[in-house]
């Protein structure tokens, strides 16, 4: 090869023939649901701050109220300077992780850098030759680098498709030794929910472990926040519940759920846990300082699955076909061209709303993805519905 950069330059007007090319934009200020952007206010739906909490001063100015504590100073540091495994594993790590597993009610938890860390590592970590990874086929691309990682064989069943994932398991589970079944319980660019129940039944007549990323639903779901296992009642079924902290939390970091053995070992095994410098102290105090108050959200909750229902509800009564069963709905266009004329005109509105397309989401299936949050005020949602009804209408979808 002559010159690499051609090479990169050609490649970049090839994703941009396909209207697939991607910029990062320059955000000056995030608040009450609005961004600043291009000295322009806009509403904000691409936010992943589902309870408001990144806005909310009275929590802020209460967890700041012992910065100056000089005793407490270590847990506002803003850098932990080591891995876990040598000199980073603060106190507040074990706070965190015995204070996660007392709310789940499980034996032990451990935390990691993000939930994207947390996927990528811990499939690897637990399954190699021999093993199979069986993945629902719209999972995040965390949960495929971590699959990718390992040296496990692994299938994909349909989305949400629990009969062609027992096929699958009926024809393939004597081949291997063990096997992981794994989903999102809210589907991060669909929103639609996992039926645990039908996932616990599989387990067990296929002699599975389950894993259940609950990154969207940690926090938003369940009476005290504990996600879709808490709500479908089902959390001691679950081998693994990941989450994260940083989407309702507006934080860092992600936790996993699970047995003492399995915790053990991935603080020998799982490399994304090792060879990192871990969370600086002060985002694990603040996590820990939510978690201790999770259960208090339920007013934040209630909200924002009162206002993801009046939009679901109101897409429905105007003809558009959703199949969204929380605050993530996402509208379907298909055409990528199609797609991002829609979010243009959306931001025109100003609409803080951009296109999802692939390799984020199948092919032909590019989208709105509107991500609703609980300080959205119930009359914008209806706004939200009529204006993206009219553009569908205009655009003939
Ligand atoms: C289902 C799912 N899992 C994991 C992640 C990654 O989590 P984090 O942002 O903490 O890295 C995401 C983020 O988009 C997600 O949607």
């Amino acid at each position: 090869m002559n010159n690499y950069y051609d090479y990169y330059k050609s490649e970049i007007e090839s994703i941009k023939s396909k209207n697939l090319y991607r910029t990062l934009r320059n955000i000056s200020s995030v608040g009450n649901a609005e961004i600043i952007f291009n000295k322009k206010k806009y509403l904000n739906l691409s936010s992943n701050d589902y309870l408001g909490i990144a806005d909310n001063t009275e929590l802020l100015n209460e967890f700041y109220l012992e910065i100056n504590d000089e005793s407490k100073s270590n847990d506002f540091r803003l850098g932990s300077g080591s891995s876990r495994l040598l000199s980073g594993n603060y106190n507040l790590y074990e706070k965190l992780e015995t204070e996660l597993a007392k709310a789940y009610e499980s034996e032990s938890a451990l935390v990691f850098n993000s939930g994207y860390h947390a996927n990528i590592g811990i499939l690897p970590a637990l399954t190699g030759k021999g093993d199979l990874i069986i993945s629902d086929k719209l999972n995040h691309a965390s949960i495929i680098d971590g699959i990718r990682l390992s040296n496990a064989d692994y299938l994909r069943y349909k989305h949400l498709d629990y009969k062609h994932l027992e096929k699958l398991l009926a024809a393939k589970r004597n081949n291997y030794n063990k096997v992981i079944i794994i989903s999102e319980s809210i589907f991060s660019m669909d929103g639609d929910v996992v039926d645990l129940q039908k996932l616990v039944d599989i387990k067990n007549k296929y002699n599975t472990m389950l894993y259940i990323d609950e990154a969207h639903a940690f926090a938003t779901r369940g009476k005290s926040g504990l996600g879709i296992a808490e709500e479908q009642n089902l959390i001691s079924k679950i081998d693994f519940i990941v989450g994260t902290f940083g989407k309702a939390f507006a934080s860092q970091g992600a936790f996993v759920v699970c047995k003492s053995v399995i915790r053990e070992f991935l603080i020998n095994k799982m490399r994304s846990l090792i060879f990192t410098t871990s969370l600086p102290p002060v985002v694990v105090n603040w996590n820990l300082f939510l978690l201790k108050k999770i259960k208090s959200f339920s007013v934040e909750r209630k909200k924002l699955n009162l206002i993801s229902d009046i939009l679901i509800e109101e897409f429905q009564k105007n003809g558009l076909s959703i199949t969204s069963s929380s605050n993530i709905v996402p509208v379907i266009l298909g055409k990528n061209s199609v797609a991002e004329e829609v979010a243009t005109e959306m931001q025109k509105h100003l609409y803080y709303i951009f296109a999802v397309r692939p390799p984020t989401v199948p092919e032909g299936t590019a989208r709105l993805r509107i991500s609703l949050t609980a300080n959205i005020p119930e009359n914008k949602v209806l706004e939200i519905a009529r204006v993206i009804t009219k553009l569908i209408t205009k655009h003939a979808i």
